[in-house]
């Protein structure tokens, strides 16, 4: 693949931006030196978010400024019919990050008409960067990633995304099920992480009633691409609406869609 390949040159400048940005959010947390409030109930906002993805934002317009940017914390830039867009959360997992739990991460997509085409998660409380390009592959720090070979929703370990934009009962309803299948549900408070966990095989699957294509989009190019399933995420306009999701290793896929039907998640 060259290096100037459009696709290539964006990977590479997702990479380098999700590191830099990564290693503010870890100083921001290791010194516990910022404010902390609400965008609504449950709903975690730190004034480090919104640092952060200015600086993301700078750092792309600098390097791709016809590019459109969609962003979870700012106004972004238009989006042109048929260009690139950027779809970023400078902090995904911001009640962790808020309270003191080192789980948190920053999401870079990067969509080119219409399709997915890059992906980029960084951990940097772990120093674990998951990459992918459509038709690329996925790893994790240079290595290729797989998910398991799960074949049993009994032994599962799946993580179920919560947000109160879901409702309460929807929730529990989902909770029973996955539990009632024999499946062990987490709940971990990323939803980024929570994918590329399934592109790695440390999570079997990932349900969410309700979730923004900033949370997910980096996410689903590498699970994609690590041979995992995802829906349909961008129906519909999820860029813009958000939408449910499934994403689950290649082996559960048909037991997960067939026993869910999880009121408005399955396809
Ligand atoms: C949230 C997390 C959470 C998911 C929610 C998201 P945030 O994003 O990814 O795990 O369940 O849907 O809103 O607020 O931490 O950026």
């Amino acid at each position: 693949m060259s290096d100037d390949d459009p696709t290539q040159l964006r990977l590479l400048a997702a990479e380098a931006v999700a590191r830099e940005a990564g290693t503010l959010v870890r100083q921001r947390f290791l010194n516990a030196s910022f404010e902390v409030s609400f965008k609504g109930p449950q709903d975690y906002l730190t004034e480090v978010d919104g640092e952060t993805e200015e600086r993301i934002a700078a750092r792309l317009h600098a390097a791709f400024p016809r590019d459109g940017f969609i962003g979870e914390e700012t106004a972004g830039r238009p989006v042109r019919d048929g260009g690139a867009v950027w779809v970023v959360d400078p902090i995904d997992g911001t009640s962790n990050f808020a309270r003191g739990v080192a789980h948190f991460c920053v999401s870079i997509a990067c969509l080119i008409d219409g399709a997915i085409e890059v992906g980029v998660v960084y951990d940097p409380m772990r120093d674990e960067l998951f990459a992918a390009r459509r038709g690329g592959g996925a790893f994790m720090n240079g290595a290729p990633i797989r998910p398991s070979d799960a074949t049993s929703l009994a032994i599962a370990c799946i993580e179920v995304g919560w947000n109160v934009r879901g409702g309460v009962k929807r929730y529990l309803d989902l909770i029973g099920r996955v539990a009632g299948w024999g499946a062990a549900p987490f709940r971990i408070g990323s939803g980024a992480l929570a994918l590329v966990y399934v592109a790695s095989g440390r999570r079997d699957a990932f349900v969410e009633h309700h979730i923004n294509a900033w949370d997910c989009l980096a996410g689903i190019c590498i699970v994609r691409e690590a041979g995992g399933y995802v829906s349909d995420f961008l129906a519909n306009d999820g860029l813009k609406k958000g939408n449910p999701i499934i994403a689950s290793a290649p082996g559960l896929k048909d037991a997960l869609i067939a026993s869910a039907k999880l009121e408005g998640i399955a396809p």
